[in-house]
């Protein structure tokens, strides 16, 4: 696979600005997948749910999710990208999976980070699994990687590559990377933005790039700038995520001791 990670810095509630800096990014790019971050078609410091709801996509279209599905057309490439989602009256922290010819696949931010709690609704259904070229590509978004269950329970359903679109604050996220995919032995890309934003009312938020792609055994496979618009590809065999076998004697997923794990022994049933 060819993995593009396109790392921008959105401009706060342009879209049309922000839809014309990722086409002018990816302008010169061949990939089979092109990633980008968290809510990257309006930034990220919305604190009033109004502001929002104008900006978002629905799952029957809107001017980005166009934007991603001409770019997946026009690179014969499957596309991930993170926005707001409209759902009715419910309005979500979201990503798409587009494949060409193929239905979109949203996924819906599970875990709220900070102030989202007050503007977004909580995703309500399991992050999906959905095959591209052979490969099984699994969705997060951004704090979601907190709870290692969020990537256990890929793992557990067969994902080789998590798509992680970011707007990430804290410095730990990339380094924690590495345990995600090493216990997990799945490759695993967070994509994030660069830049600085403010609340109307409240803190300023330094969004801390570093864009990368984690590989299954913990290589740091690519790594891009802290502070700079950046794209880069990256050429890996996905499937190499398949084999869970530790060593010789250990295998990630079949040693577990699920019947001293409680509530925890339900493995996860996310279907395809
Ligand atoms: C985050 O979830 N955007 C930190």
């Amino acid at each position: 696979m060819r993995l593009a990670l396109v790392q921008t810095h959105p401009v706060l509630g342009e879209k049309k600005k922000n839809l014309k800096g990722m086409a002018r990014a990816t302008e010169s790019l061949e990939a089979d997948l092109f990633c980008f971050p968290e809510l990257c078609t309006t930034g990220y410091a919305m604190a009033e749910r109004d502001q929002i709801l104008d900006l978002a996509e629905e799952p029957e279209g809107g001017d980005g999710l166009e934007f991603f599905r001409e770019l997946s057309e026009s690179k014969n490439a499957a596309v991930v990208a993170g926005f707001p989602l409209r759902d009715g009256a419910r309005l979500f922290n979201a990503s798409v999976l587009l494949r060409p010819g193929e239905v979109p696949v949203f996924y819906r931010k599970l875990h709220l980070f900070a102030r989202e709690k007050q503007v977004f609704d909580a995703g309500d259904r399991p992050p999906p699994i959905a095959e591209f070229r052979g490969w099984r590509l699994g969705m997060m978004i951004c704090f979601d990687w907190v709870f290692p269950e969020v990537v256990r329970l890929m793992a557990l359903e067969g994902v080789d590559l998590v798509l992680h679109p970011s707007n990430l604050v804290t410095p730990y996220c990339q380094k924690a990377m590495f345990a995600r995919a090493v216990e997990n032995a799945v490759y695993i890309a967070t994509v994030n933005r660069v830049g600085a934003e403010s609340y109307v009312d409240g803190p300023s938020l330094d969004f801390t790039g570093t864009s990368q792609l984690m590989g299954h055994r913990g290589d740091l496979l690519l790594s891009l700038p802290a502070g700079e618009v950046a794209a880069a590809v990256v050429d890996f065999d996905p499937k190499l995520a398949r084999d869970k076998w530790l060593t010789d004697h250990n295998h990630l997923l079949d040693d577990r001791r699920v019947e001293f794990f409680g509530p925890l022994a339900q493995d996860g049933d996310l279907g395809t």
